[in-house]
Formats: C-alpha cells, sequence, structure tokens
C-alpha cells in the first residue's frame, strides 16, 4: 500500500475509514490482476469503449462525471482510478474510493492526485444490504456517488444489482446525486465484429455477466428510487444521473 493510501485511511475523520467488507474479498477470484490494470486505461478505456461499445469515454462519461462531483463524493469500483484523475475534482472535495479487491483499491490510491488527506480507501462489497456504517449527521452522507462500469461486472442477477441503489441511497444527502454507465447486454443494438469478440470473452471470463441487463429496469429501479432521473444509451452503454433519494 502506498504511502497515500496509509496516511489517508489512518488520518482520516471518516466514519468510513477502514471498514472492512462484510464479504471476504481476499477470498474472491481475482479479477483485476496486476495485467489487467496496467493495460486497462488504453485498451478497456480508450479502444474498447470506444469502438465495441460506442461510447468514447472523454466525450461522454468523463464530463458527466465532472459536473456532478460533490464536497463528499464516493466512488465505487475504482478499477485504476482513472476518472478520479481526470474528472478534475475541487481540491476541498472529500473522496472515499471504495472497492471489494485490495488490489484496485491500492492501485487506484496510488495514482489518486487528489488530496491524500482528503482521499479515503475502504474495501467492501457493494452488494452487501450495508457496505458502509450508517451515517450518523447528515454531513457525513454523501451529496455524490458514482459507479461507472461496475454494474455489468456483477455476477448476480439484475433484480440484485437494482437493489444497490436502495441500499446506497441511505448513504446519501436529501438533494445527493449518483451518476454512473455500464455495458448493457440486451435491448441494445447488434454488437458490431469488434464489439461481438469482446463480449463472448468477457463473458467467457467471468469479467462480464450483463447477458440480462437492460435499460428499462435499471431506469425503472431508479425512478423507484430516486426523484429526479435522466438516462441515455450511447452505443450499447446505459448511462444514468439520478439525483434526490426517495425515503420512505
Ligand atoms: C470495470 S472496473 C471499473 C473501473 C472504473 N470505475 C472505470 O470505469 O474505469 C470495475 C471495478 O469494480 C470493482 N468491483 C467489482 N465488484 C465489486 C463489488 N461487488 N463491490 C465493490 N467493487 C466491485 C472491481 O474491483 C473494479 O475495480
Amino acid at each position: 500500500m502506498s504511502s497515500t493510501t496509509t496516511t489517508s485511511t489512518s488520518s482520516s475523520t471518516s466514519p468510513l475509514k477502514h471498514q472492512p467488507s462484510q464479504a471476504t474479498p481476499q477470498e474472491n477470484k481475482q479479477i483485476y490482476t496486476p495485467w489487467r490494470l496496467f493495460i486497462y486505461d488504453i485498451w478497456v478505456l480508450g479502444i474498447v469503449s470506444t469502438f465495441a461499445w460506442g461510447c468514447r469515454i472523454s466525450k461522454y462519461l468523463i464530463p458527466l462525471f465532472r459536473l456532478n462531483i460533490g464536497k463528499n463524493h464516493l466512488d465505487i469500483g475504482a478499477g485504476t482510478g482513472y476518472y478520479l484523475n481526470h474528472a478534475q475534482i475541487p481540491k476541498t472535495t472529500t473522496l472515499t474510493i471504495a472497492d471489494n479487491e485490495p488490489h484496485a483499491l491500492n492501485v487506484a490510491l496510488a495514482r489518486c492526485t487528489h488530496p491524500p488527506n482528503q482521499t479515503h480507501g475502504i474495501v467492501t462489497d457493494i452488494l452487501q444490504p450495508f457496505p458502509f456504517p450508517t451515517p450518523k449527521k447528515e454531513e457525513e452522507k454523501f451529496d455524490s456517488i458514482s459507479m461507472y462500469y461496475l454494474l455489468h461486472c456483477l455476477p448476480v442477477p439484475m433484480a440484485t444489482k437494482c437493489k444497490i441503489f436502495t441500499h446506497l441511497k441511505k448513504y446519501m444527502t436529501a438533494d445527493g446525486v449518483i451518476h454512473g454507465a455500464n455495458v448493457l447486454g440486451k435491448g441494445v443494438r447488434k454488437d458490431n465484429w469488434f464489439a461481438a469478440m469482446i463480449r463472448r470473452g468477457c463473458l467467457k471470463h467471468g469479467v462480464f455477466h450483463n447477458e440480462q441487463d437492460n435499460a428499462w429496469e435499471f431506469e425503472r429501479a431508479l425512478r423507484e428510487n430516486f426523484r429526479e432521473v435522466e438516462t441515455w444509451v450511447v452505443g450499447s452503454v446505459f448511462v444514468f444521473r439520478a439525483k434526490g433519494p426517495i425515503f420512505d
């Protein structure tokens, strides 16, 4: 773990620091190996996203990310931390990075150029109903949450993926915003030859679990949980922004 990681996780007053996952990530099959993370930015975010999924990250996703960063931001599924370094996050923002793979989290923290005293890392499984400790005060809640290219990786049915929005809103402020994007498996344009090859490989090797993922169900889940919902399909990618959690 880099010095950034150690410093940021040990000196924080955030209620989220050092919170271990209820699952045991070390026992999971590690998808994001050091080699995969090394080539991730160029291959996945550059070539594959643009030419297979039809969604250029710099044109569609970085601007969405940049426009939806609050004062207390949570990024789930950080990967290499690419967005965190390209979204011009204000230095005053408190940034929490959550991932279930310690290696991926450490890479993201090590690469992250955000001020170390404003950056926290947490290993947790977002599929758990309570992935974070319950916030005691409103200031501890997140006013923005990002989850990019995460949902298509989760090895669970659509209904379970959709429950994540219900779980996460407990940690959000009344005007909090959640935004992200994920590759769909159903109800989208026909894959070109490159996309078909990548999709086959990702499904075969357990990187994607998105055969049933469709825009309609994701949008419905967002509308059940948030007052304002905007969604787009860019190429084969579902892009969303939702604001104002609905508390029952
Ligand atoms: C495809 S990468 C996306 C990285 C980054 N958001 C991006 O768009 O470049 C997915 C990330 O989600 C993490 N992840 C997968 N399943 C998770 C889970 N159940 N809980 C938390 N993080 C998870 C992986 O370890 C990985 O870092």
